[in-house]
Parts: structure tokens; C-alpha cells; sequence
């Protein structure tokens, strides 16, 4: 199967997660494009989405799903979103498409997470993929700075993004995430930092992962 077959069958298999008659929150991606695809037809039977992006907002919304206000909800049963990396543990790491801010705040309003990937994003060690971190573009230069000190890690501006809140996105590599916690934790504290990517706070609940053998859930 290709990994665009893969991603289908994760985005379709997680139609069994959504909440019938619940506000059902939705992630961004390609990953997540194909379960937006799906949950169009069960949309008679949520009450609406709460989107993390523009892009996903639009989409959901040209399929006929209404997209609510996250500050219309004061919780909801599961947040269904992708990964660009997700440990044994279920810890991750987001924002490659650039909107890791409100994911991790509709992580925060979720009873569940639900990681949907292919099996190309499940590692041992998170790090290998640039971790994504939002920041005050006036505190770019320094946040870099403080990223090799602390982890010897090398961090760029993303050229030409700005993220849905006007703000720019680092990517770090040569980062070893060997204590995914311990470093949101940190990094969370420094100045300027709007969000960092690892999601361990709001790590998965489970894991809907693609494999040629077919989907295998991952709980955690
Ligand atoms: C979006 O900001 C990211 O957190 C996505 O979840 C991640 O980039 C996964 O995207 P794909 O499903 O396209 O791999």
C-alpha cells in the first residue's frame, strides 16, 4: 500500500472514534484531510467540528459540516489529529503544517486524543523530524540561541509561513528527545515561546496506525 493508502484507511477507521451527537475536534493535515473526507458522511450525526487551522476550517465547511467557536465548548469526547512523530509512549511531536498552537488547544479541551498515522511516523526517540516551535517573531533570534545552548539543536525560521496567528514557526534539528516531558516543560518557560511541539502534556490516548497489515491500535 501506498502512504497515501495508508493515510485513507486511518482517516476512515477513525470515524469509529467520533462521538455521535458530540462536537468532534479535528486536526490538520493530509492525514487528517482524509478523515475530514470520511466524517462528511456521519455529518447528520455530530453536532459540528471544532477545527484547529484555516485550511481544515474550510475544508469541513465545503463538505457541510459546521465548524464551531472553541470557545462555544467547554469540553469535548475526542480530538482527532495527525503526527509528524509519535513515540511507544504516545508522545509526539506537531506542527508541520504549522498549526501546533490550536492543536494543543483543542488537545487541552479533549477527553481523548486520537493520533491517526502511518506507520513511517511511529519512532523510538522523537527528534529526528525538525521540531516545531511558534514564537513571537521579536523573539526568534533569542529562542534559537537558547535551543543550541541548551540542546545543541540548530533552528530556522520557516521561510515564508506565518502561522493563523501571525507568528513564525523554528524548526530544530538535531534535537534527541529522550524526556519528551521534561523538555515541553522547559521550553514552555522561555520568553517568546507561544508553543513547542512535542505534545507530551496532551499526549495520544491511542494511536490509529497504518500498516500494510492493516490499521493497529496503539493505547496508551
Ligand atoms: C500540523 O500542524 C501537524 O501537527 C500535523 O498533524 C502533521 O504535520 C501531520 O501531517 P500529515 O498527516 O500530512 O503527515
Amino acid at each position: 500500500m501506498t502512504q497515501d493508502e495508508l493515510k485513507a484507511l486511518v482517516g476512515q477507521a477513525a470515524l469509529a472514534e467520533v462521538v455521535p451527537g458530540s462536537v468532534v475536534g479535528v486536526g490538520t493535515g493530509s492525514t487528517v484531510n482524509c478523515f475530514i473526507d470520511a466524517l462528511a458522511t456521519m455529518r447528520d450525526r455530530i453536532t459540528g467540528a471544532i477545527s484547529s487551522s484555516v485550511k481544515s476550517t474550510e475544508r469541513l465547511q465545503a463538505l457541510g459540516i459546521p465548524v464551531l467557536d472553541a470557545n462555544e465548548v467547554e469540553s469535548i469526547p475526542v480530538y482527532i489529529d495527525g503526527a509528524d512523530e509519535i513515540d511507544h509512549r504516545g508522545h509526539m511531536v506537531k506542527g508541520g503544517g504549522a498549526a501546533l498552537t490550536r492543536e494543543k488547544i483543542i488537545a487541552d479541551l479533549a477527553d481523548r486524543f486520537v493520533c491517526i498515522a502511518d506507520a513511517s511516523k511511529l519512532v523510538d526517540t522523537l527528534g529526528r523530524f525538525p521540531l516545531p516551535v511558534e514564537v513571537i517573531p521579536m523573539a526568534a533570534a533569542q529562542v534559537a540561541r537558547r535551543f543550541r545552548r541548551c540542546y545543541g539543536g540548530e533552528a530556522t525560521v520557516r521561510e515564508g509561513v506565518v502561522t493563523d496567528n501571525g507568528n513564525l514557526i523554528l524548526d530544530v534539528r538535531g534535537l534527541t528527545i529522550s524526556d519528551p516531558p521534561a523538555m515541553e516543560a522547559e521550553v514552555n518557560q522561555w520568553p517568546g515561546v507561544v508553543t513547542m511541539g512535542v505534545f507530551a502534556r496532551h499526549k495520544a490516548s491511542v494511536c490509529l496506525l497504518g500498516t500494510p497489515e492493516g490499521v493497529k491500535t496503539l493505547r496508551f
